[in-house]
This record gives structure tokens, sequence and C-alpha cells, in this order.
């Protein structure tokens, strides 16, 4: 159960005059933010965002108001900056860094390699034509920005044991031209465009007690045993954490997982947190109520653990949930018995920006962390 503490109380007091159609930022102004919550107890909260902000003005004040550190959804990657070809376009990601900037907001980027997601173009190339291709993307995009990110999430999932290559690694144009040392070469190189920012090998899927789940884990392990053995600079490994509460979990063993991964020196991150609604029930307030329960139970977990820095949630709002653009999801939600047609609910804070319990459920997480 989410535990309701006198703050919690009155944050739902505060969501509930919000959706009386009053403006929902002044309603809930007197409240502390997750941002300053987290601070209190050691970890830094914050969100992914975008170029939305430039257009949604609510939206940028409520990021502003809950985030200490952000992430930028998508215009770091290599294939938003480089759509058509090798030259990069950086004029998006640079007004993301400024404002992040201007805001005290600390930024990750996100990511300099993955091997989802990329640009058709670039199949055209040979292996060792991606090589340079590798080199050049990290050169002029980690210097671009040198001392101005909190971390770098330099290499993205690297592993996918469904797509069957040798090591359980994800296919892709950057492991099938260049086998597994492209981590090692990618982390090498950002280390030397900017001493400073932290570099973070970034996974999904580990949190879940599935096939999936179960054969990730040691994977990472490995790669970071062995990264740690060659010299690599590596500071952190993220953890995406796109609940799914449909699957089995077992919070318990994700926490002693979080231990084994702390044992080896590095900080840990939860980098992309939300929770998939899709097997959920129709109904709203039941729904919210599961979801807000997922968000507190993981985090009361894994902020047990130390070495947890930072949770950044993949999106403060509803109104912006990856899952609404995603083809499969629908497909989820019908597969599960629910209705294709509905929104899903998957954030802390709904389409009108007002509170919904997944926020409450992370404000008391993160305030019991001093317990
Ligand atoms: C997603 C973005 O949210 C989408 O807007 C984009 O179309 C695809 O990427 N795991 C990750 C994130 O590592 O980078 C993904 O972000 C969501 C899943």
């Amino acid at each position: 159960m989410v535990e309701m503490t006198r703050r919690d109380t009155l944050g739902l007091v505060a969501g509930a005059a919000a959706s009386a159609h009053v403006t929902p930022l002044t309603a809930q102004s007197g409240l502390a933010s997750l941002g300053a919550v987290g601070a209190q107890v050691g970890v830094l909260f914050g969100s992914a965002f975008d170029r939305e902000i430039f257009q949604d003005a609510p939206y940028r004040t409520l990021i502003a108001r809950e985030c200490r550190i952000g992430t930028t959804e998508n215009s770091l990657k290599f294939g938003w900056l480089r759509p058509r070809g090798p030259t990069a376009d950086f004029a998006i990601a640079d007004e993301i860094v400024a404002y992040a900037e201007r805001n005290r907001i600390a930024l990750r980027g996100t990511a300099l390699v993955w091997n989802d997601w990329n640009p058709t173009w670039i199949n055209r190339h040979s292996p060792s034509e991606l090589g340079a291709l590798l080199d050049r993307h990290i050169d002029e995009t980690v210097t671009r920005y040198r001392g101005r990110l909190h971390s770098w999430d330099v290499v993205n999932e690297p592993f996918f044991p469904p797509h069957r290559r040798a090591g359980g690694f994800r296919k892709g144009p950057w492991f099938d031209a260049l086998g597994k040392d492209h981590i090692f070469r990618a982390f090498r190189r950002a280390a030397k465009a900017d001493p400073t920012v932290k570099l973070t090998l970034n996974e999904g899927f580990c949190e879940q007690e599935d096939e999936l789940g179960k054969s990730v884990r040691p994977l990472l392990l490995r790669l970071i045993d062995e990264m740690q053995h060659a010299g690599v600079p590596l500071h952190a490994v993220g953890f995406q954490a796109h609940l799914k509460p449909q699957l089995p979990f077992d919070d318990a063993a994700f926490q002693a997982y979080l231990n084994e991964v702390a044992r080896r020196g590095v900080e840990i991150y939860i980098t992309e947190l939300d929770v998939d609604d899709s097997g959920l029930p129709d109904d709203v307030a039941e729904r919210d109520r599961r979801v807000a329960q997922r968000h507190h139970d993981f985090l009361k977990a894994v902020l047990a653990v130390p070495q947890v820095k930072a949770v950044i949630a993949w999106h403060l709002s509803d109104k912006y949930s990856w899952y609404r653009t995603v083809d499969w999801f629908r497909q989820e939600v019908r597969r599960h018995g629910g209705d294709p047609m509905r929104s899903a609910r998957t954030h802390i804070y709904d389409d009108q920006l007002v509170r919904k319990p997944a926020w409450t459920a992370v404000e008391s997480a993160l305030a019991g962390r001093r317990a």
C-alpha cells in the first residue's frame, strides 16, 4: 500500500482543487516539489523533456519547478542530430542545454550509442566507415557540451538476448559492424572529449523477474566487470525502469541486484521511470491507484540502496507519455482485455498537469528514504 503522510494528504487536496478549474500550479505552489524532497535525501529527482517545453509554457514551468535533473528525451540521439547524413544539426539540443542551465537543472545526455532507432542512411556504410562515424559523432557531440552536462548515457540498452547475437547483445548497426568492442571504444572516446562528465551504461528490463530481466542482469554485471578490468572509464550504471506491472517482478531481488552493481564502485541512476498501464483495468481510479502503488513500491526498494543518486521520470505528464506514440501499445491494451482507445495514464501528472496519486507515491517513497 502507498503510505499516506501529511504532505501526501495536502497533495491530494491540492490535486482536487486543481481539477475544480483552479490553475494547477497556483493551487499547488505552496507544496514541496519532488526535486526539493529528493534533495533532502541525497537524490536528484527529475524528468526527461524535449522540444515540447518551448511550445508548452505550463509544462515548461512544471519541469522547472519539479526537476533538479533532466534528460534530453530525444534531441541528443544520433538519429535526431543526424537524420539525413553525417552532418549534425545541434540547434535544438543547444536550446535544451541552455534552458537546463538557466533553470539550474543538471542535464543528462542520452544516448551516444544505441543499436535501436538509427537513421537508415547509416546502413549504407562499411564497418570501418561506421567506426569512423562513431568516433566523429562522439568527438563532436561530447566536445560541444563539454563541462555542461551531468552525465552521458554513452551506451544505451547493450543487451537483448532474444536477438540471438553472441553474448546476448542487441543487434543493430554498431554491434553488427564493430562487435562488443564498440562499447569500450565509445566510453574511452567520450572520456577524452569530456573528462568531467559522468559516463553511464544504461540498460532496461533488469527489474523484471521474467526470462528477459533475469537473462540481462548477469550479462550486464559481466560487462561492467570486463570494462573495469580493461580500465575503461565507467562512472555510473543507469536502469531505465519502464515498469510493467503485468509481468512478474520482485523488488527485493532487484534491490539485491543493485547492491551487486553498487559493490563495483559505480553510481546508480533510475533513468526512465514510468509505469506501463496496458495490463491494468480500464477504470481510471483503479488504474491510477495501481500505477501509484507500483511507483511507490519500486522506489522504496531501490532508494534503500545508498548508491542510487538520481531518479528521473520519462516525462512528468501523461500528455507526453511515449506509450501514446508507439504502435504496440494499443495492441497490448487489447490483448489484456482493455479498451484499446483509452489513453495511457503512465505518469505522475495527468493531461491537465494535475498531480495524480503517483505523484504522492513518489513523494512518499523519496521522503521515506531518511527512515
Ligand atoms: C523513446 C522516446 O520517448 C520516443 O519519443 C522516441 O520516439 C523513441 O525513444 N527506452 C529508451 C528511451 O532508452 O530512449 C526511449 O525513448 C524509450 C525506451
